[in-house]
């Protein structure tokens, strides 16, 4: 009885404190956030077809060869940070460490594969997760996934799946039916996302003896992450079973951020979908809808570089905005993905960056959005080099999103 009465009063306290952290968690997100598009600041954005010696762009070759370089290199000294040249050569290499030709009762062949970083300063490894469908002709076109989820985790057994869908939600059997591999790269294999941990990972073997630190123009969290995805598209080029170009990246939510910054840098990647990215995502800066660079920063101070907190309220000094970044993926196929109730990552500011990239994607003959209206919602935009819907909901990603992502793939790679 006593013991009941204890059991009762700990489930309360429990009940106390989640609620609590909870209601943290909504105040935080509330307290000076915008949500209301009649209070949106004036805002212009910075052009994306002038240079920065005012010239304006009108041939791809001028995009290419110019506006693009300078783009990406304000991108990494300004908002993620700049991958640092590795003080000691960093030889990597990769190891199919299991092979398991009967996933998901047959349907598909797993493999684990160990991609090791080493030099004198140390040795890392990821964890690399590759599925191919069998019975299929190969090579296989693949989504390559920035993932939250532990590759290594048991939310990718076999046995833990209902009829085809993976404990994590991953619906890997509509993958297979639809002739597609998947692949994930986990966020945390290279670098800890706490301020505590952070250094704890890939960048000791970056830096030269007495560096510890990034600097304020060095990588953040997700530039590090898409440096580790990069090197899964290196092992994705040995590997048969794949076609390394047909290559959809994808990520939702802090690793669609990444995903983006992934696309735009490394131009293997054929096609880029950014689900609910949001803030440091598809979401444009300058709107400061839901959250904003002061939340972000200060929230997660090096899921950027150090550089970007000087622009907290100052986004108009910003030489970019993302439209930007989602039109250095061009003329590569870039989708992006928003909520109606998904107001903290600002679907219409998701929009609106795609919309304005579509003039890039114009420049070099591909189709982009027509209109600065955003589409109805549940009417997705498919078949354009740019490709948007928005969806009733929140923060995730359902079934209905993961089948317009391969609807998108499918007008790209399978014409
Ligand atoms: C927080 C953060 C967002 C991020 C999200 C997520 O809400 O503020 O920027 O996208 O976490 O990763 O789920």
């Amino acid at each position: 009885m006593k013991l009941q009465r204890r059991a009762l009063v700990w489930m309360a306290i429990g009940c106390l404190a989640f609620s609590s952290s909870e209601a943290r968690e909504a105040k935080e997100h509330d307290r000076d956030v915008n949500y209301d598009e009649a209070r949106l600041p004036h805002y212009d954005l910075p052009p994306v077809l002038v240079t920065a010696q005012g010239k304006k762009v009108t041939t791809a070759e001028e995009w290419f060869s110019v506006r693009r370089p300078e783009i990406l290199s304000l991108f990494s000294n300004l908002i993620y940070g700049r991958v640092p040249a590795p003080a000691y050569p960093i030889e990597t290499s990769f190891e199919v460490v299991k092979t398991d030709p009967e996933f998901m009762e047959g349907k598909a062949t797993r493999k684990d594969v160990k991609i090791r970083f080493r030099n004198e300063k140390g040795e890392i490894s990821m964890h690399f997760l590759v599925f191919v469908p069998n019975g299929v002709d190969k090579p296989v076109p693949a989504f390559l996934k920035h993932s939250f989820n532990n590759t290594q985790s048991k939310d990718f057994d076999a046995s833990e799946i209902r009829p085809g869908l993976l404990k994590n939600g991953w619906p890997l059997g509509e993958f297979f039916d639809r002739g597609y591999g998947f692949c994930a790269v986990y966020q945390q294999d290279l670098v800890r996302h706490n301020e505590v941990e952070f250094l704890k990972g890939i960048h000791k073997l970056f830096y030269p003896e007495k560096q510890s630190f990034p600097k304020a123009h060095e990588w953040g969290v997700l530039a590090t992450c898409a440096w580790g995805a990069m090197r899964a598209m290196d092992y994705l080029e040995t590997d048969d079973d794949v076609d390394h170009t047909r290559i959809a990246i994808m990520g939702h939510s802090k690793m669609g951020k990444a995903a983006l910054w992934t696309a735009a840098q490394d131009q293997r990647i054929a096609l880029a979908i950014s689900a609910q990215s949001g803030c440091a995502g598809a979401a444009l800066w300058r709107r400061k809808s839901g959250e904003t660079l002061k939340k972000m920063v200060t929230r997660f101070p090096y899921w950027l570089s150090r550089n970007a907190w000087k622009f907290v309220e100052q986004e108009d000094d910003l030489p970019v905005d993302q439209h930007m970044l989602l039109a250095c993926i061009a003329p590569r196929p870039v989708y992006v993905h928003s909520g109606v109730d998904d107001t903290w990552a600002d679907g219409r500011g998701e929009y609106l960056s795609a919309y304005h990239a579509s003039e890039v994607y114009k420049l070099l003959g591909k189709k982009g959005l027509s209109s600065e209206k955003s589409p109805e919602v549940g009417v997705p935009i498919i078949k354009s080099d740019v490709g948007y819907h928005i969806r009733e909901g929140g923060h995730s990603i359902e079934m209905y999103d993961w089948q317009r992502f391969l609807d998108f793939a499918d007008y790209h790679f399978k014409p």
